[in-house]
């Protein structure tokens, strides 16, 4: 008996002594990218107790809510034969693997062995990764950077001023974080992908300024009698005029706010993408609206809409993929002054990425595109 723990011991400390931890060719492709906060879910998805999957970077987490509200994170793969711990279960905080019971704490570190009995000592010293986890905004963030925290979660505009209401969505979109937010800032494409619902076609001249920042590129048009969506009659019935911004935020997130008057009325749309694998994306929309006493009665449409808008994003993200697939990713963009805000955000994304490439310099550029 004593033998074979023994030689248990000493082949799982072979394993322990390698330092690094687990990561994916996402992950290491990726550079300074990995080094923000990601959206893993809506804090209500995280229920006490109840072990939720998710792959980010390529990378399995299990994240689990622990009885003093706070979440947890380690890698989702078990020491011992590599099991998915989220299909275990927990007892007193710690994880359960379901194959042969390894229990391990938040920390990642392994508790008991129940084959080992008592022999605390034949537990390996080797973790499993541990992630920082915070949670603002009715999100639930994780760090997987290769340094400390440095920096905060995007902070996402919950409108809490009177008035005001808020909802997120959840979507996966079949396609990367470079072209996603791309299509989220994207206002020519709303007058095909979204014909009838959004925008419709006018060919009017819109004229914008684009400014690109060290970590933003801010877009504001200049096109106070625009119309979008419902009719102008529920949204806008004293035609104050609109006031339109597309804002990107390195390294992932996007902010389009409609508003009327001082914000009078209006919509703020903000979305953060969790980048899943290459072409797959998580993205966590807060969708913030106000509409005098109209508020609540376009609340009870608004969700149905909302879904329907970004199906249609999704819908031509995938088309466009699969056909980014058939080219074997080799991509040859070509664009025109109007897509000045697409170069700005690959160049802030790419320089993530590569550091070595020259720093994208501040710049303001006055664009017109025609919609
Ligand atoms: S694989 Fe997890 S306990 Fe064996
Ligand atoms: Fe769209």
């Amino acid at each position: 008996m004593e033998q074979v723990s023994n030689h248990t011991t000493d082949q799982t400390n072979a394993i322990a002594n390698k330092e690094d931890r687990y990561t994916s060719k996402m992950y290491e492709a990726s550079g300074d990218l990995v080094n923000y906060w990601y959206a893993a879910g809506q804090s209500k998805e995280f229920k006490t107790g109840k072990p939720q999957a998710r792959t980010i970077f390529d990378i399995p987490i299990v994240f689990w809510r622990k009885k003093d509200g706070t979440v947890s994170a380690i890698l989702d793969r078990c020491n011992h034969r590599n099991a998915p711990l989220s299909k275990g279960k927990t007892i007193d905080d710690c994880l359960v693997c379901p194959y042969h019971g390894w229990k391990y704490d938040p920390n990642g570190q392994c508790v008991d062995i129940p084959s080992e009995g008592p022999y605390k000592e034949r537990i390996p010293n080797k973790k499993v990764d541990a992630y920082k986890i915070t949670e603002q905004y009715g999100l639930v963030w994780v760090w997987m950077g290769r340094k400390a925290p440095d920096k905060e979660p995007f902070k996402m505009p919950i409108m809490e001023e009177k008035g005001w209401k808020w909802y997120y969505m959840r979507t996966p979109f079949p396609n990367n974080v470079t072209d996603l937010v791309e299509n989220f800032m994207d206002v020519p494409h709303t007058v095909y992908v979204h014909e009838g619902w959004f925008r419709d076609r006018k060919q009017i001249a819109v004229v914008a300024k684009v400014e690109r920042t060290e970590d933003s590129v801010l877009v504001s048009y200049d096109q106070p009698n625009d119309s979008i969506g419902f009719s102008q009659l529920i949204v806008n019935p004293k035609k104050l005029p609109m006031k339109h911004t597309d804002n990107f935020y390195m390294p992932n997130n996007t902010r389009v706010d409609y508003t009327y008057g001082e914000q009078e009325r209006g919509f703020i749309i903000c979305s953060t993408c969790t980048p899943v694998r290459p072409f797959e994306t998580m993205v966590y929309t807060l969708i913030s609206y106000k509409f005098g006493w109209l508020t609540p009665l376009i609340g009870l449409g608004l969700p149905f809409y909302t879904r329907k808008v970004i199906q249609q994003d999704v819908d031509i993200m995938k088309l466009h993929a699969e056909n980014l697939e058939k080219f074997n990713y080799k991509t040859e963009y070509r664009s025109t002054l109007c897509d000045a805000m697409h170069i700005y955000i690959e160049s802030l994304r790419e320089h993530a990425v590569e550091p070595k490439k020259q720093v994208p310099k501040p710049i303001v550029k006055e664009v017109e595109f025609w919609i």
